[in-house]
C-alpha cells in the first residue's frame, strides 16, 4: 500500500484517504484501462478541437505506462450537444503530442474494440471512441451496479489494471469511473495525484474571506455546489457571471423575460431560494454587453430587453467585482464570464482573470475554458493552482468525497497486497 496520504473534507471535517498510485504496481506487460478526460472545447463552426490542454495533460500518465499495453478512454461532450463527437481528432492530437503512433478504433465495447485491445503489444497506445456512445456511460450508478454494466463486464476481462486519471470527471459515478475499480486493481494516474496533493496544500493555508467567481453554462451542477460551498465556509462572497449570472438576475426579477435555457424555471426557482437563504452572499452584474448583429453593445442591466443576447459583463461590473476580488483571502474562479469564444466578448472573462492574477489572495483557476484564456493572457505564473477540472473541482472544495476518489479508496483497500 502506498504511503501517499490524501486528505479530504478540508477544514474542520478532515478525513484521511489512502489511494494507490502507479508507483505501487509493476506495469510491465500489463494491459491497462486508462480513464482520462479529453473532453475538449469544440469550435461550433469548424467542429475542430479549439483547446487541447486536457489532451496535453494526459501525456504524463501515458508515458509512465510505456512498458504496458495502454487503452485510453474518454468521453467528449454530452449526447445531443454540439460538442458531442467521436475521438478521431483527439487521436491525431495525441499522436502528435506523444510523437508515436496512436491506434484508434471507432468502437467502445463491441468486437472491433475488443479485438484491438487483445492485439495490443507492450508500448502501444489505443484510443477508444467516445465512451458516451455506450448508453450506460450516460447514467450515474452505484459502484456495484456500475460493475454489473455490459461495459464493465465485457471489457474488464481484457485488463490487468485500471488507472483513473480523469480528475475533471471525478464527480461522475459513470461505469468507466466507478465500475472498473470494483473488479480490477485500480490506482490514481499522475493528474489525479498532482491535483489532490496541490489542492490539499492550498486549502490548508486558504484564508477568509473566500470569494468565488462563478460563471459558465452548467447551471444545475453549479447550483448544487453553491449551497455546500457556503455551508462549509468556502464562499463568503459569490460573484456571478455568465449564464448562471443571468439566472440569478432573473431570480432577482432584474431580467424580466425567459432566457431560453434548459430547465429554466427549475434553476431560477433554486437561485431564488438561495438568494432568500443567503441574502448577503451573492453579487450579480450591474451592466452587461449584448450582441447586436456581431457588434458589442454595452448597457445597464435595467435596459435589457426581450430577445437580447447577453454575451458578456460590462465595464462597471468588471470594476465592481475586481474590487471585491482585491479584498479576498482566497479566490476561486470557475467558468467563463461570457461568450469568450467570440472576439467582441472576451472582455469580462479576461477582466476577471486579470483581477484574480493581480490579487494578493491564494488563487485557484478552474475549468478547461478559463485555463486556455489564462494561458493566452500569459498570467499562469501568477496563479497558485490551475486546474482543467470545473464541476469536479467545485465539488471537491465543498468537502464532498468525489465518486472517483471513493472508488480509488475502495480499490486500494480491496487490492492491497
Ligand atoms: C467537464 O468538462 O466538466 C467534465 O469533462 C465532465 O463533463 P460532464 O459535465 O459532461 O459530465
Amino acid at each position: 500500500m502506498s504511503d501517499r496520504l490524501k486528505e479530504f473534507n478540508q477544514g474542520d471535517n478532515r478525513e484521511i484517504v489512502k489511494v494507490l498510485t502507479l508507483d505501487d504496481f509493476d506495469l510491465k506487460d500489463k494491459t491497462v484501462f486508462l480513464r482520462v478526460d479529453m473532453n475538449c472545447p469544440i469550435d461550433p463552426d469548424t467542429m475542430e478541437i479549439s483547446g487541447t490542454k486536457r489532451i496535453e495533460e494526459a501525456i504524463e500518465t501515458i508515458q509512465s505506462l510505456e512498458k504496458s499495453k495502454v487503452v485510453v478512454a474518454s468521453h467528449q461532450g454530452r449526447v445531443g450537444n454540439k460538442d458531442y463527437t467521436g475521438m478521431d481528432k483527439h487521436a491525431k492530437v495525441l499522436e502528435k503530442l506523444l510523437n508515436k503512433k496512436v491506434k484508434y478504433v471507432e468502437d467502445v465495447i463491441g468486437s472491433a474494440a475488443q479485438n484491438e485491445i487483445k492485439n495490443l503489444k507492450n508500448g502501444e497506445v489505443l484510443l477508444l471512441d467516445n465512451l458516451r456512445l455506450c448508453a450506460e456511460e450516460n447514467y450515474e450508478f452505484s459502484p456495484e451496479d456500475a460493475a454489473n454494466t455490459i461495459m464493465v463486464r465485457r471489457l474488464s476481462k481484457l485488463f490487468d489494471l485500471c488507472v483513473l486519471d480523469s480528475f475533471p470527471s471525478a464527480h461522475r459515478s459513470h461505469p468507466s469511473i466507478v465500475g472498473f475499480p470494483q473488479v480490477l486493481p485500480a490506482c490514481a494516474g499522475r493528474i489525479v495525484e498532482r491535483e489532490v496533493r496541490n489542492l490539499d496544500e492550498i486549502m490548508t493555508v486558504a484564508k477568509a474571506p473566500h470569494v468565488i467567481v462563478l460563471g459558465g453554462s452548467k447551471v444545475p451542477d453549479r447550483l448544487e455546489a453553491i449551497k455546500l460551498l457556503i455551508q462549509n465556509g468556502r464562499a463568503d462572497h459569490v460573484l456571478l457571471t455568465g449564464i448562471i449570472g443571468n439566472v440569478f438576475m432573473r431570480a432577482q426579477a432584474r431580467i424580466k423575460f425567459p432566457l431560453g435555457i434548459k430547465r429554466e424555471e427549475e434553476v431560477v426557482a433554486k437561485a431564488h431560494s438561495l438568494i432568500g437563504e443567503y441574502p448577503d452572499v451573492f453579487s450579480t452584474p450591474v451592466d452587461i454587453a449584448i450582441d447586436k448583429d456581431g457588434e458589442r453593445i454595452e448597457m445597464d442591466v435595467r435596459e435589457i430587453s426581450k430577445g437580447d443576447k447577453i454575451y458578456d459583463l460590462g465595464p462597471k461590473t468588471v470594476d465592481f467585482y475586481s474590487k471585491l476580488i482585491a479584498g479576498a483571502g482566497t479566490v476561486f474562479i470557475s467558468g467563463p464570464a461570457g461568450f469568450f469564444e467570440k472576439k467582441n466578448f472576451t472582455y469580462g472573462t479576461k477582466g476577471m482573470l486579470e483581477a484574480v492574477a493581480n490579487s494578493m489572495a491564494t488563487t485557484i483557476v478552474s475549468g478547461g475554458h478559463l485555463t486556455s484564456v489564462l494561458k493566452s493572457q500569459g498570467l499562469g505564473e501568477k496563479i497558485n493552482h490551475i486546474s482543467t477540472a470545473g464541476g469536479a473541482l467545485v465539488l471537491y472544495l465543498t468537502g464532498e468525497k468525489l465518486p472517483m476518489m471513493q472508488a480509488l479508496e475502495e480499490a486500494a483497500k480491496k487490492h492491497n497486497r
